[in-house]
């Protein structure tokens, strides 16, 4: 099932962080900067092969050529509203990224993602984007998600979470081969209430405390 598009991303301060985040008992302020962090940690892995380009630079001995991120290229779209706090982490360690935001909710009665809202900067197709939502559950809303990119004709998508189970990962896989996903561990398994297993909870609300 780890194909070679699933990056878990076992580096032992994201592994920590991310244990700490399962406490029940942890606060919604310590929460959410564990959260934090390990974006920051997580962008490292996910910008491993972004393009670069030179410019000229000038130190003090000598004029040069070196080597940096095109930042402009690279959007971070969140999907609201838990997306956001991988977005901020993530764009404390890539300033210059453009942002884009999707709104998903859940219909209740056929359980499909219905969007309502969607911003996403111009000229998409000349850049890369990287989804963000912690926890990929069922998948619906990151495949709805990534369908809704497509017709945006970037160059590449790449999806980061925090958390998945085998059934998140199967469903995205299967609508979307193409995009690799990025995530910190592949829980056991979804509930029938959508929930991950042994999971974190409700992401949203324990980075907002709106429970
Ligand atoms: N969304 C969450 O916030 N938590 C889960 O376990 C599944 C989906």
């Amino acid at each position: 099932m780890h194909s070679s598009n699933v990056h878990v991303i076992d580096h032992p301060l994201v592994q920590h962080k991310l244990s700490l985040m399962r406490n029940k008992e942890a606060s919604t302020n310590s929460f959410r900067r564990l959260l934090n962090e390990l974006s920051m940690l997580m962008a490292y892995e996910v910008t491993r092969d972004v393009p670069m380009q030179e410019i000229d630079m000038e130190t003090p001995l000598e004029k040069t050529r070196v080597k940096v991120i095109d930042g402009k290229k690279l959007v971070f779209v969140s999907i609201l509203r838990a997306g956001t706090g991988i977005l901020d982490g993530m764009l404390s360690v890539v300033p210059g990224a453009r942002v884009g935001h999707i709104g998903l909710y859940r219909d209740p009665k056929t359980l499909t993602a219905v969007e309502y809202y969607f911003k996403m900067p111009q000229n998409m197709e000349e850049r890369d984007i990287i989804v963000v939502d912690p926890m990929l559950a069922t998948g619906n809303s990151a495949i709805a998600a990534v369908e809704r990119l497509k017709e945006l004709g970037p160059k590449s998508i790449k999806f980061v979470c925090l958390l998945t189970c085998p059934e998140g990962v199967a469903n995205l896989q299967k609508a979307h081969p193409d995009v690799p996903i990025y995530t910190a561990a592949i829980d056991r398994e979804l509930n029938d209430h959508g929930y991950i297993l042994p999971g974190l909870g409700d992401a949203g609300d324990r980075m907002f405390g709106t429970k």
